[in-house]
């Protein structure tokens, strides 16, 4: 069960694209970061999932059909290094789904996760899913874990990740919704939240977003209409959710991730609801017992040439989509289309206009 992945520790390749200076000391803060959209040049990165390192200024994209890592400087424009995982990367059917910078240890966590889950009806469990705990400052895998040893392919479609100020590393599947959680040093891994019944047929909880103990996570039901919001409280043993009613409660359908700018200090919810756009829900006291539901933001440029919002992520004070083209065809003999311009659009004034709108 706690079978550490060595062959993937000792054998992590970084493909460091330009040298990085040593670590700076830990930081309070990054530079405000001023530019307008993004446009990352990065043949096949096909972003899924993204994270911004508060510490290190750097952006962490999951290439999803890669199953890679990106790391990207936003104030230089430019790719850093490339992280790469023997047996896993351009390995059918890994993905690399959620990437999350750990504010209470600066380590990155990587999840890893088989393909299969997502990608068919009835979402069939088969392959093997795995949490790594990547340490930007030694360029060293720290733990891996495999969570099928814990999962025995009876749940999965592992796709996002989450930290408590304990040391806590929390893992959201989909099919249906789990969580499982992983003490500090790796040694542990087992379930936190299941559901009553294990039907891998059953889309539960997509995504999810920590503040102070409050781990939030979306929740498509199935699919049978609108979505939900629920709370769990992460000083507990065992996750119990709780609704977190929406106010007005409009729709919210096509779930993903679900992301809180740390600048609105957790009182800002965005959620990823793919051909849709981003939903805006706020907490003015950030304790989410109700979610104000301000409004959706659906015109921007990726949307409407085709991609889908997968998720959000801010850049010291700047606000972005994270948006995927599903449906490109394959490039043969490689693991993912042809695409090599991934655009992150800002859309930091419309949250701000729905904000205002409702004071
Ligand atoms: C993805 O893999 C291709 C090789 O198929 C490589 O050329 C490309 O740089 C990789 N991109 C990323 C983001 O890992
Ligand atoms: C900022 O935006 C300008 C104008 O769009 C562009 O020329 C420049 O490369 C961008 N800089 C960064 C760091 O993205
Ligand atoms: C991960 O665990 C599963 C289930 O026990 C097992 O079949 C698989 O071989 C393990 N993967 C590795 C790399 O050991
Ligand atoms: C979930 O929805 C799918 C159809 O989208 C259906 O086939 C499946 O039976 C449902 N699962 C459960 C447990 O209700
Ligand atoms: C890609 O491979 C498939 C078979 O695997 C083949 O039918 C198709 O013609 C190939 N496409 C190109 C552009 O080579
Ligand atoms: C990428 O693939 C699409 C079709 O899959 C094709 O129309 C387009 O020309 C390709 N682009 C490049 C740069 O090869």
């Amino acid at each position: 069960m706690l079978l550490q992945l060595l062959c993937l520790c000792a054998a992590l390749v970084l493909n460091v694209a330009n040298a990085r200076s040593p670590r700076a000391s830990r930081r309070s803060e990054c530079p405000p970061f001023t530019n307008g959209t993004l446009v990352i040049e990065s043949y096949q990165l096909y972003p899924e999932n993204a994270d911004f390192d508060l510490n290190d200024c750097l952006l962490y994209i999951g290439a999803l059909y890669n199953a890679s890592v990106v790391v990207y400087d936003p104030y230089k424009a430019e790719t850093v290094a490339t992280l790469e995982f023997p047996g896993i990367t351009r390995t059918r059917p890994f993905h690399v789904g959620g990437v999350a910078w750990d504010p209470f240890t600066n380590f990155i966590t990587i999840l890893v996760d088989s393909a299969v889950p997502h990608e068919t009806a009835d979402h069939q469990i088969s392959g093997d899913d795995y949490i790594l705990r990547y340490d930007p400052g030694t360029q060293e895998i720290v733990w891996s874990l495999n969570i099928t040893e814990v999962s025995q392919g009876q749940y999965g479609g592992q796709q996002d990740v989450e930290h408590d100020a304990r040391g806590h590393v929390y893992i959201l599947g989909s099919y249906p919704g789990t969580i499982l959680r992983v003490e500090p040093d790796g040694s542990i891994i087992k379930p936190w939240y299941l559901p009553e019944v294990i039907d891998h047929t059953y889309n539960g909880i997509t995504g999810f977003a920590a503040t102070g103990e409050i781990l939030l996570a979306c929740d498509p039901l199935n699919n049978t209409g609108s979505g939900e919001i629920v709370k769990f409280d992460m000083t507990a043993d065992e996750g119990t959710p709780v609704l977190v009613p929406r106010i007005p409660n409009e729709d919210i359908i096509s779930l993903d991730a679900v992301y809180l700018p740390p600048k609105y200090g957790g009182t800002v919810l965005l959620v990823s609801e793919h051909d849709r756009g981003v939903s805006v829900l706020r907490s003015a006291d950030g304790k989410w017992e109700t979610a104000e539901y301000l409004g959706r933001i659906s015109d921007y440029a990726s949307l409407s040439e085709g991609a889908v919002n997968t998720a959000t992520v801010e850049i010291s004070g700047v606000i972005y989509t994270v948006d995927e083209w599903f449906t490109d065809p394959i490039v043969n003999g490689t693991s993912a289309g042809n695409r090599t311009e991934f655009p992150l659009v800002d859309i930091t004034s419309q949250i701000e206009e729905l904000l205002a709108a409702t004071p």
